[in-house]
C-alpha cells in the first residue's frame, strides 16, 4: 500500500533485493496512479486502487500511504491472516501495537502479532546508537539535533526541492520558505510544549518513540529536528550524559559490537559519517566521537539512510523475522 511512492518503490526494491520469497504481490496506492505500474522482480505489476477487501487478503502487507489511510484500514485486518507492518505514525504509541527496530527491541514482536509498527525513521536510527550505550552505560540524559533528508518528506517534496534547486541557480526567484540553499527548522505540525513554548510533530514523535522503544519512559531527551537541502540519509547530533564513566576506547568497543552501527570515526584521517556516504547502507554510520569536559557526557554524529533502515528495510527485517519465528533478523 503506497507503492507508488518514495517508500513503497524501496520497500519493492529491498524486497528483490533479501529474496524475500515473494509467491505473488499486489500493488496498491491512489486513483492517482490508476494506469500506472512498478516493477518486481523483472515483471511490471499494475498499481490498483486501495480496496480494503482486496488489502486484507494476503499473508503480509507494507502500509506506507500516510496514518490517514493506516487508521481508515485497520479495522478490516481484523480476523484476517494477514501480518501487517505499518510504516506510518497512526498506531506507534498504541501499547497494543509493537512499536520495533528489530536490533533494539525485536522480542517485542511476538509471533502471534498480526499488526506492528514501524518508527520513524529519525527515531529508528537514533536508538540504534542509543540502545548499546544504554546497555553498557546507563542513559541519564540525551539531546538531539537533526540534519533530516527531503526524501523523508516524500517524493513530491524532492522533485520540489530539485526544481527549485534549478530554478536558483537559474537567477530564478524561489520563496524563502523553499528547502533550496536553506535550512527549515520545522518538520511537521506544531504542538505547544508543557514545559513552555513550542515544538514539531516530528521532535514529539523522537521522544515518545525512542523511550518505547527503549523501555525508558521517562528518559530526558531533548531534540531539535531541522530539514536540510540534502536528497537522501538522515544525520544527528547527539550528546548522552550516561551513569558510567567509560573512556572513549569502551564507548568505541560497545558500539563496534553493536548490531547495525558502523563505526566512522577518524576525524584526523578525514572518516565521520556523511549522508552521501550512507545513501544505501543498511545500518548506521557513528563517528566524531568525543567527550565534553564533563567526562560523562559524550557527544557523536551518526548517518543512515532513511529510506533503507529508516523505513523499508526495518519492516522487511519485522517480516523476515515474523517468518523466521522470532530472532533479530
Ligand atoms: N519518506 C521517508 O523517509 C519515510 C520514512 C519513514 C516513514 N515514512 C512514512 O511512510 C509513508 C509514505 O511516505 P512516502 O515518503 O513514501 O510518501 P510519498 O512518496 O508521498 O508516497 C505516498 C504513497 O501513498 C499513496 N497514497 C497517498 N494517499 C493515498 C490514498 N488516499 N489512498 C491510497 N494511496 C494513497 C501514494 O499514492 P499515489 O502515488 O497514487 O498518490 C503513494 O504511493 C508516510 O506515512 C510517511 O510518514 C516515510
Amino acid at each position: 500500500m503506497g507503492a507508488t511512492g518514495i517508500v513503497g518503490s524501496e520497500i519493492l526494491k529491498i524486497l528483490e533485493e533479501r529474496r524475500f520469497p515473494v509467491k505473488a504481490l499486489r500493488a496498491f496506492a491512489s486513483e492517482r496512479s490508476v494506469g500506472k505500474s512498478v516493477s518486481f522482480a523483472g515483471r511490471s505489476v499494475a498499481v490498483e486502487v486501495a480496496d480494503p477487501e482486496a488489502i486484507r487478503d494476503h499473508d503480509v502487507v507494507f502500509l506506507s500511504a500516510g496514518a490517514t489511510l493506516s487508521r481508515e484500514l485497520r479495522a478490516s485486518f481484523e480476523g484476517s491472516r494477514a501480518r501487517v507492518y505499518d510504516n506510518t505514525s497512526a498506531f506507534r504509541l498504541e501499547p497494543s501495537v509493537p512499536l520495533v527496530v528489530p536490533e533494539v527491541n525485536g522480542q517485542e514482536l511476538t509471533a502471534d502479532c498480526r499488526y506492528a509498527s514501524v518508527p520513524n525513521c529519525t527515531t529508528i536510527l537514533l536508538t540504534l546508537a542509543l540502545h548499546p550505550l544504554h546497555q553498557a552505560f546507563g542513559l541519564r540524559r540525551v539531546v538531539v539535533s537533526t540534519y533530516q533528508a527531503i526524501s523523508g518528506a516524500g517524493a513530491q517534496a524532492l522533485e520540489d526541492l530539485l526544481q527549485d534547486t534549478r530554478a536558483h541557480l537559474e537567477g530564478a526567484d524561489v520563496a524563502p520558505s523553499s528547502l533550496a540553499f536553506n535550512l527549515i527548522p520545522r518538520i511537521g505540525p506544531t504542538l505547544e510544549k508543557p514545559g513552555g513554548g513550542w515544538q514539531t510533530g516530528e521532535e514529539d514523535k523522537v521522544v515518545a518513540e525512542a523511550r518505547r522503544i527503549l523501555g525508558v519512559a521517562d528518559l530526558p531527551l531533548a531534540v531539535t529536528c531541522v530539514r536540510v537541502p540534502v536528497l537522501r540519509a538522515h544525520s544527528e547530533s547527539v550528546m548522552v550524559e550516561m551513569e558510567a564513566r567509560p573512556s572513549l576506547e569502551e564507548v568505541r568497543s560497545v558500539l563496534r559490537g553493536a548490531p547495525g552501527v558502523e563505526l566512522r570515526d577518524d576525524l584526523e584521517g578525514g572518516i565521520y559519517p556523511t549522508p552521501r556516504q550512507a545513501s544505501g547502507i543498511d545500518g548506521i554510520h557513528v563517528g566524531r566521537l568525543r567527550f565534553e569536559p564533563e567526562p560523562s557526557a559524550l557527544s557523536f554524529f551518526l548517518s543512515g539512510d532513511q529510506l533503507r533502515k529508516g523505513a523499508a528495510l526495518n519492516a522487511i527485517q519485522m517480516a523476515e523475522q515474523q517468518r523466521q519465528g522470532g530472532g533479530v533478523a
